[in-house]
C-alpha cells in the first residue's frame, strides 16, 4: 500500500510518548513537533493509529501544502483543488483552522474562505453547494498555517480520540483519558505489578491502566471514526484491524481504585462496566488516610484535588497526609502524582525522583515521581527495578524544563523584563494564557467555586459497547453478526 504523510496531534508534554507509540505501531519517519508528531504510513497504519494510539487526540492526513500570505490567496488556491476526490455534493463538511502567522490575524476567517472555496467549487459545477455541518459533518478539513506555509488536511478521527466511548458519567474534574494514559505510559508501568489510584474519581486512571495492562485498544468502544465516511474507506481492512486481538494479553496482578466519595465509586464502576473491565479493577470507597501497607510491589498513579475545580477544605493537609501514607504504606513501590501547586507538592515532604511538566487542560501541572525505599536502598536499586540513567521521564523532564526556560528567556527579552532566578518553587513555564502555580494563603483552599456540580452525562452520548461485565470481549471474528452492528 502507498505510504503518505500523517500528523498525530496530542497535548503538550506527551509528544515523546506518542512518538514511541507510533514507532511501536510501525510508523516511518516519526518526527516530534509542538503538540504533534508527524509520521508516514499506509492506510492500514492510519486506521491502526486511530484505533490503537493512547496518547493521540486526532490523526490528520495532509493532502496539499502551499504558500500563501492572505486569506484571499488561500481561497484562490483552494478553488483549484479537486474536492470531489474527497467528498460528494451530498456530503456535509466542516473546516477548522490553526493559524500561527502575522499575515493571518483571524484563523476563523481563513476557515470561512476555505469553506467558500469548497462551496464555490461545487456550485460552479452543479449549481448547488454542499451543506456545512458544525455538529456532525461527514468530512472535516483542517487548514494549518505557520507564517506563509499552509497545509490542508483531512481529519481522519472525527470526535477527539480521548472520547473512548466507555465514559458513562463523569464526576467533577475528570482527567482526560489521553492524559491519564500518557501518565501511565510515562511511568513505565506495563501491568507487571499491582497498581492503585487511591483518589480515582470516575475511574479514568484505573480504566486506562487496565486497557494498558491487557493491551486492549482504546478505540474498541468508539462508535465511529471519521475515516469510515471517506470515499476510499476499506471496510475489510478496518474490520481485520478491529477484530485482531492477537496482541491482547492476560493480566495477573491487581488494579485498585479508591475514593472517599461513594458517588465517585459508583461512577467509576459504571464506566469500568462499559469497558468490560469490572472484573479487572477493584473499586472501593476508602479514604486515602486508611490506605494499608502494600504486600507486594505497587505503583500508585493519582490525580488528587488541586483546589481549582474541586473544593477541598484542607488542601495542604490532604497533601501532607498523602506524603505520610506513601512513606509508610508504599514501601518498595513508587507513586506518580499530578498536581498544580508547588505548595501541595512541598507538603508531601518526599523528594521526587522525576518532575514532568504536563498540562491538565489549561493548567500547567507537574507529574512527580516518588520512589519509596525501605532503608535497604542498595538492594532496591540492585534489583530489576534499578533506576536507569536514560529513564524516559527524567530525560523528558529536563528537556521540557530546558525548553520552557528558553521560551521564558525569549519572553523576558521581548517584554524587556529581568529574568527570574531558576527557583523550584516557581512555575516552569509561563505561557501567556496559563496561570502559574499559585501561592497558598494560610493553608486555605485554592478553589473558586463553592459547590459540586451534579454528575455529568456521558459526553459522547455513545452507548457502552459491551454489555457484559464479565470481561467479555467486544464483537469479534467468531461472532456471526455483521461488523460492529451491535454498537449502533
Ligand atoms: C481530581 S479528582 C480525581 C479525578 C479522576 N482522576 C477522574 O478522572 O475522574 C480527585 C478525587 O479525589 C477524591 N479524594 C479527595 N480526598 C480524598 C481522600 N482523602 N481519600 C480518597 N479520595 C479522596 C475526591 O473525592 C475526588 O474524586
Amino acid at each position: 500500500m502507498t505510504e503518505f504523510e500523517m500528523i498525530a496531534k496530542t497535548f503538550q508534554g506527551l509528544e515523546e510518548i506518542l512518538a514511541k507509540e507510533l514507532i511501536d505501531l510501525g510508523a516511518n519517519g516519526v518526527a516530534i513537533g509542538n503538540r504533534m508528531v508527524s509520521f508516514k504510513g499506509d492506510k492500514a497504519l492510519m486506521y491502526k493509529a486511530n484505533f490503537h494510539l493512547r496518547t493521540a487526540i486526532r490523526i490528520l492526513k495532509p493532502f496539499l501544502h502551499f504558500k500563501a500570505d492572505s486569506a484571499d490567496d488561500v481561497y484562490e488556491i483552494c478553488r483549484k483543488v479537486d474536492w470531489e476526490k474527497y467528498m460528494d455534493l451530498s456530503d456535509s463538511f466542516a473546516v477548522d483552522s490553526v493559524v500561527y502567522s502575522e499575515d493571518f490575524r483571524h484563523s476563523k476567517f481563513v476557515a470561512y474562505r476555505v469553506k467558500d472555496a469548497i462551496a464555490d467549487y461545487f456550485r460552479d459545477k452543479y449549481g448547488k453547494r454542499p451543506n456545512v455541518s458544525v455538529a456532525n459533518p461527514d468530512l472535516t478539513f483542517h487548514i494549518h498555517i505557520s507564517h506563509d506555509d499552509c497545509s490542508l488536511s483531512l481529519d481522519s478521527s472525527g470526535e477527539s480520540l480521548h472520547k473512548r466511548g466507555y465514559r458513562q458519567e463523569a464526576m467533577e474534574a475528570p482527567l482526560n483519558e489521553v492524559l491519564a494514559a500518557g501518565m501511565i505510559l510515562m511511568s513505565g508501568w506495563d501491568g507487571k505489578c499491582d497498581f492503585v489510584d487511591p483518589m480515582c474519581g470516575s475511574g479514568t486512571i484505573p480504566i486506562e491502566a487496565a486497557l494498558i495492562a491487557k493491551n486492549m485498544a482504546p478505540g474498541l468502544f468508539r462508535s465511529s471514526f471519521a475515516f469510515e465516511k471517506w470515499k476510499d474507506f476499506d471496510r475489510d481492512l478496518f474490520e481485520e484491524i478491529y477484530n485482531d486481538d492477537s496482541q491482547e494479553r492476560d493480566f495477573e496482578f491487581t488494579i485498585r481504585g479508591y475514593d472517599k466519595d461513594p458517588k465517585a465509586i459508583l461512577t467509576a464502576k459504571r464506566n469500568a462496566k462499559a469497558a468490560g473491565l469490572l472484573d479487572t479493577i477493584r473499586f472501593e470507597q476508602r479514604d486515602f488516610k486508611d490506605f494499608e501497607p502494600v504486600k507486594q510491589r505497587t505503583v500508585i498513579i493519582t490525580n488528587p484535588p488541586y483546589g481549582e475545580r474541586l473544593v477541598e477544605d484542607n488542601l495542604l493537609g490532604l497533601y501532607e497526609m498523602i506524603g505520610e501514607r506513601l512513606k509508610h504504606a508504599l514501601i518498595g513501590g513508587e507513586a506518580w502524582i499530578i498536581s498544580y501547586h508547588y505548595e501541595c507538592f512541598d507538603k508531601i515532604g518526599l523528594k521526587p525522583s522525576a518532575k514532568i511538566p504536563l498540562f491538565n487542560g489549561a493548567l500547567p501541572c507537574e507529574l512527580r515521581k516518588y520512589e519509596i525505599f525501605d532503608g535497604r536502598y542498595n538492594d532496591f536499586r540492585g534489583g530489576d527495578r534499578r533506576l536507569k540513567k536514560d529513564d524516559l521521564p527524567t530525560r523528558r523532564s529536563s528537556t521540557l524544563r530546558h525548553k520552557a526556560r528558553l521560551a521564558e528567556k525569549q519572553e523576558a527579552k521581548e517584554a524587556d523584563k529581568p529574568l527570574r532566578k531558576t527557583d523550584e518553587r516557581k512555575p516552569f513555564r509561563k505561557a501567556d494564557d496559563h496561570k502559574p502555580f499559585r501561592k497558598a494563603e494560610g493553608g486555605k483552599p485554592f478553589h473558586k467555586s463553592d459547590g459540586k456540580k451534579p454528575l455529568r452525562k456521558n459526553e459522547s452520548g455513545a452507548k457502552p459497547f459491551r454489555k457484559s461485565e464479565g470481561g467479555a470481549k467486544p464483537f469479534r471474528k467468531t461472532d456471526k453478526k455483521p461488523f460492529r452492528n451491535n454498537r449502533k
